[in-house]
């Protein structure tokens, strides 16, 4: 059993608390995580040292902190099958971080498209941390030899640079990390924004842009009737030419699993009105239990902590192990650890 256990393939991923998390950080991401957690050895972060790279009210980042751990809680994820932490109580990170700093080049970080819409939205803040942003996400993921990385889309680009990385620091020293590969889904790996459908949903967007993991059934409701469609009234799934409706039959097929085929069978020519109450059902079928959960989860202060340091215990023993590795092949002191 335990021999069984030590050969799973390892998964790690992260999301960062800030904001509200969104019905794409759901359906790209966490939706997934669950979906893994038998058939691998999974360590889910709570990014906080990636959230500081953009101005964060301190008490406000705290309890958004909680939060993302109550909503990956609520979500399903068992915290004794996966480890389950916050990224900033395993200081290894950020010393990984340093160390592949120095092996990651100014160029391809300045090719990073989030580093560009990031710093065109923080104009006064283009920080050093929100540069080398990636190099911090590859350190999360090489420091646990994961194999695999369930991420929405937008962080392919991001895994790619991990990727590099890892195998330029192997080259150089031989053998040291395990080069992960994505996990993107195919239904819903960019959902997009329910008033402009030709952007990401994103939790740093206005309210009536997404819809948040907490947000009520009548809120659903109300945004999804919103919703930007076109006034075809045609329910086709076109991406191109119809971005809004094709973006809700994609929330509705990765929810229900429903084809596009079987979607449009069923709805096309009913009008827009009974195809989006149709999606807000099955959205408000999904995240009304979680939000349930989640009540009861935030109110427990005891389980919460209790959660966070077993995780970061679990992380740190796993993530010494690396950098002991780490700091042998690059010359440094190793034998404090
Ligand atoms: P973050 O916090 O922006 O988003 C968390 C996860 O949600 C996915 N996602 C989406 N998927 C589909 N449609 C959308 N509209 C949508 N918006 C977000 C993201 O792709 C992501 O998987 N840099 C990462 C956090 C991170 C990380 C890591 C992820 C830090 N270290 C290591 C994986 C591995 C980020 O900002 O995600």
């Amino acid at each position: 059993m335990e021999q069984a256990q030590t050969q799973k393939k390892r998964i790690f991923s992260g999301i960062q608390p800030t904001g509200n998390l969104t019905l794409g950080n759901y359906i790209g991401a966490l939706r997934n995580f669950k979906l893994l957690e038998d058939e691998y050895d999974c360590l889910y972060s709570i990014v906080d040292l990636h959230a500081i790279t953009v101005r964060q009210n301190p008490a406000e980042l705290r309890k958004a902190c909680l939060r993302t751990m109550s909503i990956f809680l609520a979500s399903g994820l068992d915290p004794v099958k996966n480890i389950i932490y916050f990224q900033s109580q395993v200081h290894d990170h950020a010393e990984l971080a340093w160390i592949l700093d120095c092996y990651t080049y100014m160029g391809e970080l300045s090719r990073m498209t989030q580093f560009k819409d990031k710093s065109q939205k923080h104009a006064d803040n283009i920080n050093c941390g929100l540069f080398a942003y990636p190099v911090l996400m590859a350190a999360d993921i090489l420091l646990y030899q994961s194999d695999l990385v369930p991420i929405g889309v937008d962080q392919k680009q991001h895994l790619e640079l991990c990727r590099d990385v890892g195998q330029r620091f192997n080259a150089l020293y031989g053998d040291t990390f395990v080069i992960p590969e994505g996990y993107i889904p195919k239904v819903g790996a960019k959902i997009m924004s329910l008033q402009e459908p030709e952007k990401k949903m994103s939790k740093s967007d206005p309210e009536e842009t997404y819809v948040a993991i907490l947000d009520k059934p009548d809120v659903i409701r109300k945004k999804i009737r919103r919703a930007v469609t076109d006034c075809e009234n045609r329910v086709l799934f076109d991406p191109e030419n119809r971005p809004g409706v094709s973006n809700l039959m994609s929330i509705l097929s990765a929810l229900t699993g429903s084809s596009m085929d079987a979607i449009a069978a069923e709805y096309d020519g009913r009008g827009y009105g009974v195809f989006k109450d149709a999606v807000a059902d099955a959205v408000i079928a999904v995240l009304e239990p979680i939000q349930n959960e989640y009540d009861r989860i935030i109110a427990d202060k005891a389980f919460l902590q209790q959660v966070m340091e077993s995780g970061a215990e679990r992380a740190s023993q796993i993530a010494h192990k690396t950098m002991l590795k780490v700091r042998k092949k690059v010359g440094l002191a190793a034998w404090k650890l």
